[in-house]
C-alpha cells in the first residue's frame, strides 16, 4: 500500500503497517523522502548503550545516532537536563540576550583555543559559517583571496559549499554545480604547498580524524607542517570536529592530541544531547573582523537547547569520562586488531578513542545488515569499512558483547 492510499484509507501509520505485514519495503511506504535507507527495524525506547524495538528485543548500539548520543540512553543527568530546560525560555531569537547561550559560549572557551563561539544548528551549517567567515577575514584584511581547500576522503556536510568540499562523487553529482571556490586535494604535504597560495587560499578545512571517509586519523606530522604553512601565508586553518570532537577520541576536542591549534573549529552532533545544535568556535582574530549582519540564524544558541548542552558539555569534560575513552578505547583496538588476525576477515583497522574503522573483505553493507541481525548496530564508511561508534559510557563488557557477535558474523 502506498503512503497516498493508507491516506486514504484512513490507516494506521505506514511503519506499523511495514512491521505488520513483515518484509515490506518500508521506503516505499513511508511519506518521509526517501532519501536515507533505513534499516527494517524500529526502536521504541533506549537505556544505556542499547537500544529496543516493540517486541522488547534489546540491539548493542555502536552507532551512537551517528556520534550522537555520547551519554547513551535514558541517561538521568541529560533527562533532568531536559525537564529543568523545559521550565525555562524555549526561543526568544538571537535579536535579545538569555543566558544559557551566555553561559555555554563561556564554557566552550573557557576549554579551548577559542576566544568567541558562534552557535547554529548542525554540522553542515556550521562548516558552511567557518568558510564564510575564512573570507570576511581574507576581506578585511583588504586581500581577495575566497578559495577553500579540503582534503582527499573529507565530508563536510550537504549543503552547496560543503558538498564541494566532500569528495563522494555519488554525493555530489548529482547536484552540479557545487559552490564556486572550494575544491578538494591529495592529503599531501607536496600537493597542499601549492595549493595553499597565499594569494588565492582563504582556508582549509580538515577532520583531525575522517569520519565518513573511512575512519582515518590525520597523520600529526602532516598537521603541524599544514598548521605552519597557514600561519606564514594568513590562511584560516579550520578543524572539522563534528564527528570526532567532544570527547570521542578520548580529550574533549581532537586537536589537543595533534600538537596543532586551529584558528576556528566546528562543533555539532553530541553537544546538545541529541537536539540539533552546531558551534564555530573561533579566535578572537577571526572574530574581530565579523561585524552585526555578516551572518545568523534564527534558531542558533536558543534558551533550551543551550541549556541541554551546558550539561552534556560537563559530562564530555569529566577527566574521568576522558580517560575511559582513551583506555577502553585503546584496549578495543587491540581486540578489533586480535579480531583481524583471528579471523583472517579484516584487511585493516583504524581509529582511537571511540571511532573505530575496520576494512572488511565482504562489503559493509552485508556486515551492517548480518550485525543488525544479530542484535548490534554498526554503520558503515565507505563499501568496505564498518564504522564502531559507541556511546563513550560502553564498558569493556559491553565492547567485548560486540566484539563477540562481529567474531560471528566474520
Ligand atoms: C565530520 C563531519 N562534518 C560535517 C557533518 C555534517 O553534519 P550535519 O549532518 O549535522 O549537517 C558530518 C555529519 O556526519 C560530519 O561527520
Amino acid at each position: 500500500m502506498t503512503a497516498s492510499a493508507l491516506k486514504s484509507t484512513g490507516a494506521s501509520s505506514p511503519r506499523n503497517e511495514a512491521s505488520s505485514a513483515g518484509a515490506v519495503d518500508a521506503a516505499l511506504e513511508s511519506p518521509i523522502l526517501g532519501t536515507y535507507k533505513r534499516a527494517p527495524v524500529e526502536f521504541v525506547r533506549g537505556s544505556g548503550v542499547r537500544l529496543f524495538d516493540p517486541e522488547g528485543k534489546a540491539y548493542l548500539d555502536f552507532v551512537s545516532g551517528i556520534a550522537v548520543n555520547a551519554l547513551g540512553y535514558d541517561d538521568p543527568g541529560l533527562k533532568a537536563a531536559l525537564h529543568a530546560a523545559s521550565d525555562g525560555l524555549v526561543h526568544t531569537s538571537n535579536l535579545f540576550n538569555t543566558s544559557p547561550g551566555e553561559r555555554l559560549a563561556a564554557a566552550l572557551v573557557s576549554r579551548s583555543f577559542a576566544d568567541k563561539v558562534f552557535f547554529c544548528n548542525s554540522g553542515a551549517e556550521a562548516n558552511e559559517g567557518a568558510f564564510k567567515f575564512a573570507r570576511r577575514w581574507a576581506r578585511t584584511r583588504g586581500e581577495a583571496k575566497h578559495e577553500i581547500l579540503a582534503l582527499r576522503g573529507a565530508f563536510h556536510g550537504r549543503l552547496f559549499a560543503t558538498l564541494a568540499a566532500t569528495d563522494r562523487p555519488a554525493y555530489r553529482l548529482p547536484f552540479r554545480p557545487l559552490a564556486a571556490g572550494v575544491s578538494i586535494f591529495e592529503r599531501d604535504l607536496t600537493e597542499l604547498d601549492a595549493a595553499l597560495s597565499e594569494d588565492t587560499a582563504a582556508a582549509l578545512i580538515v577532520e583531525p580524524v575522517q569520519g565518513e571517509g573511512g575512519v582515518r586519523v590525520m597523520d600529526s606530522g602532516l598537521l603541524r607542517e599544514l598548521r605552519a604553512i597557514t600561519l606564514e601565508r594568513s590562511i584560516a586553518l579550520i578543524f572539522d570536529e563534528i564527528q570526532c570532537g567532544l570527547g570521542r577520541t578520548g580529550t574533549l576536542f581532537a586537536y589537543e592530541q595533534t600538537g596543532v591549534v586551529p584558528d576556528m573549529l566546528t562543533l555539532a552532533k553530541p553537544i546538545a544531547g541529541g537536539l540539533p545544535m552546531g558551534a564555530i568556535l573561533l579566535t578572537d582574530e577571526i572574530a574581530s573582523t565579523i561585524k552585526s549582519g555578516d551572518h545568523g540564524t534564527t534558531f542558533g544558541g536558543g534558551p533550551f537547547v543551550a541549556s541541554v548542552a551546558l550539561h552534556v558539555l560537563d559530562r564530555l569534560s569529566d577527566p574521568a569520562l576522558l580517560a575511559h575513552v582513551r583506555d577502553t578505547g585503546a584496549w578495543f583496538g587491540a581486540q578489533l586488531n586480535a579480531l583481524a588476525e583471528r579471523t583472517g576477515r579484516i584487511r585493516q583497522v583504524r581509529g582511537m578513542g571511540f571511532i573505530w574503522g575496520v576494512d572488511v573483505i565482504n562489503t559493509a553493507s552485508q556486515i551492517v545488515a548480518d550485525a543488525l541481525g544479530h542484535g548490534l548496530l554498526v554503520c558503515s564508511a565507505g563499501e568496505h569499512t564498518v564504522r564502531i561508534l559507541p556511546p563513550l559510557i560502553a564498558t569493556r563488557e559491553d565492547l567485548t558483547q560486540g566484539l563477540h557477535i562481529l567474531e560471528t558474523i566474520l
